[in-house]
């Protein structure tokens, strides 16, 4: 009975996962063929987690964020294979009434530049209106019209009757971006998906939208898919992170394992690129560029700004758990240094 009891603790301890992406491959067109800008991305999002995806530009962050609220631009780009579950319904087979319910109420975006995702012919109270006037769960809407002043309140206005009946174009980028953050969190959502959601602000405007996201997020307990290049900010308010190249995760890890013992060459590359004022050490960039998705060749995509490709690099590396919680998509940790091209 005491072994039950205890079975039952650790399976109520498991973290359980929001969002699994399982192998999910996204194509785009080009010269009449689909070359895959995603390619066999897999990684999960427990719930009440903030995940890191981070990535030089281009690599594939946004169109994995947008492939999972089924936003992706149509018939330009296609979803080639994979699963996307959330709580363990695949959203790649949801019907159209199914998806409209999901968006918003249970997964929602912030974007990354806050004046184009707000409209600027409407006042902030009519879009924010919109949000549920038009959502299909009902039982979501309930009080909500009194919400929003509360959660106008709650991300820092302390004059919500001001901004309601103001248009995007009287206010800061700062102001906006913290509207699009009550506008995401409306409905309650389990997961929100933050793409770069303070690149377009200053320092001292992002760290504070990112303590209110922070805040929000701990006191909702809604995981957050945190999109950025910034691996600074995803050391400072993620628990785990993945990194793409060229349409490929390349490692992932728990955040505090990740900065004191990188695996991958790109990886480690990134971290020695990242300014250190107090140090003041010299940056060292990665040689080379990153490849366009039509120049993409067999193999491993890094292979040719890599000091320490080898042989092996020109088949395509698995992504492979290397210890608990790290995956790494090398050949280099499975053969050990000094014995390459042997
Ligand atoms: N509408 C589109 N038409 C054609 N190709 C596209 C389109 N959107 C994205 N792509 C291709 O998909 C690749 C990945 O783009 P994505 O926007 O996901 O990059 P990202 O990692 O989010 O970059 P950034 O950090 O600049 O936002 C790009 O290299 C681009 O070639
Ligand atoms: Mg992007």
């Amino acid at each position: 009975m005491k072994l039950l009891t205890l079975n039952r603790i650790v399976i109520l301890n498991k973290p359980l996962p929001i969002l699994e992406v399982k192998d999910l491959s996204i194509g785009f067109t080009m010269d009449d063929r689909y070359v895959e800008v995603v390619d066999q991305v897999s990684f999960s999002i427990n719930e009440a987690e903030v995940f890191g995806l981070a990535g030089e530009s281009g690599c594939g962050k946004s169109v994995t964020a947008l492939s999972v609220l089924r936003l992706l631009p149509m018939p330009a780009s296609r979803i080639l294979s994979g699963e996307i579950l959330f709580r363990g319904r695949d959203i790649l087979k949801m019907s159209i009434e199914d998806m409209r319910a999901l968006r918003g109420a249970e997964i929602s975006m912030i974007f990354q530049e806050p004046f184009s995702a707000l409209n600027p012919l409407q006042t902030i109270k009519r879009q924010l209106e919109e949000c549920y006037d038009y959502h299909p769960l009902q039982e979501k809407k309930g009080n909500l019209r009194g919400r929003i002043n509360t959660i106008l309140r709650r991300v820092g206005f302390s004059d919500p009757g001001r901004i309601l009946a103001a248009y995007p174009h009287e206010l800061s980028g700062g102001m906006l971006q913290r509207i699009v953050i009550a506008m995401a969190l409306l409905l309650k959502p389990g997961l929100v998906i933050a793409d770069e959601p303070t690149t377009a602000l200053d320092v001292t405007v992002q760290a504070q939208i990112m303590e209110l996201l922070r805040e929000l997020q701990k006191e909702s307990g809604t995981a957050i898919l945190l999109i950025t290049h910034n691996l600074n900010l995803i050391a400072q308010y993620a628990n785990r992170l993945a990194v793409m190249y060229a349409g490929r995760i390349v490692e992932e890890n728990q955040v505090q394992d990740f900065i004191r013992h990188p695996q991958h060459p790109y990886t480690l590359g990134l971290l020695k690129a990242l300014p250190n004022l107090a140090s003041k050490t010299e940056l060292v960039p990665i040689p080379g560029q990153v490849p366009q998705p039509s120049e993409f060749e067999s193999g491993c995509r890094f292979r040719q700004r890599c000091g320490e490709a080898f042989d092996s690099c020109t088949a395509k590396p698995e992504l492979k758990e290397c210890k608990p919680h790290h995956r790494v998509a090398c050949f280099l940790p499975e053969v050990g240094a000094g014995n390459r091209n042997e």
